[in-house]
């Protein structure tokens, strides 16, 4: 299992988003998040397919596109044209997730589904065999800085248990709330791609945030073995 830090640019400062995302690069992250909401599905907006296409020029690293927003199918093409690479869609505003999902490896994304803290990891029984990664969202969605809710730490276990018996291969992805002090819980629960906001944008060196945040995981993993 490979660990990897995706910081999430919600919490960057946007008039500086091309460096601070090279920051966060630099100190040791591997993928990029980028947060899309519309303003009925989350009660908040933020940015869509022209950020995506202006930070592809500059950025050499995966970019992952959560979105959050109804009717995604509308938006996919759009996405994937800008440089998605990977685009994870909720399962709570899809009324054909499988459909959908065809509709984002038709494009050459990988696909990714992403469940609410309220939504039960069953709702994804039948999906599991198609997704490269299942994103659990640790707070409810639509803002950055929020207090991760400590219930995800199970349901990122019951993936986990699910993907070993099932013999499958989709990697755990979280999102909301990972900080020094809970990044080690959430990699010894299973998660391996680890979103980051406010703890690697919202204060101080992003450099320095994100290798002490990549670092604090790195040693979760070793303290599990
Ligand atoms: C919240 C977003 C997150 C957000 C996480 O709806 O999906 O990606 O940026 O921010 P932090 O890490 O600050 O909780
Ligand atoms: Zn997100």
């Amino acid at each position: 299992m490979k660990i990897e830090l995706v910081p999430s640019i919600l919490s960057s400062d946007f008039s500086q988003l091309g460096a601070q995302a090279q920051q966060a690069i630099e100190g040791g992250g591997s993928v990029l998040h980028v947060d899309v909401m519309d303003g009925h599905f989350v009660p908040n907006l933020t940015v869509g397919p022209p950020v995506v296409r202006s930070l592809r020029k500059v950025i050499q690293v995966p970019m992952d596109c959560h979105l959050m927003i109804e009717n995604p199918d509308l938006f996919i093409p759009e996405f994937a044209e800008a440089g998605a690479d990977w685009i994870s869609v909720h399962q709570e505003a899809c009324e054909h997730l499988d459909r959908t999902l065809h509709l984002i490896s038709s494009h050459g994304c990988k696909l990714g589904v992403v469940i609410n803290p309220a939504t039960p990891v069953e709702m994804l029984t039948e999906v599991l065999d198609l997704v490269h990664h299942v994103l659990v969202m640790s707070v409810n969605p639509g803002f950055g800085g929020q207090k991760f809710i400590p219930n995800s730490l199970n349901k990122i276990a019951a993936l986990a248990r699910m993907r070993g018996e099932r013999k499958l291969e989709f990697r755990i992805e979280v999102d909301g709330g990972v900080d020094l002090t809970t990044v080690g819980d959430v990699v010894k629960a299973g998660a391996e791609l680890l979103v980051a906001g406010n703890a690697v944008f919202g204060h101080g060196d992003v450099r320095s945030n994100a290798a002490k945040l990549l670092e604090a995981a790195r040693s979760a993993t070793f303290a599990r073995a």
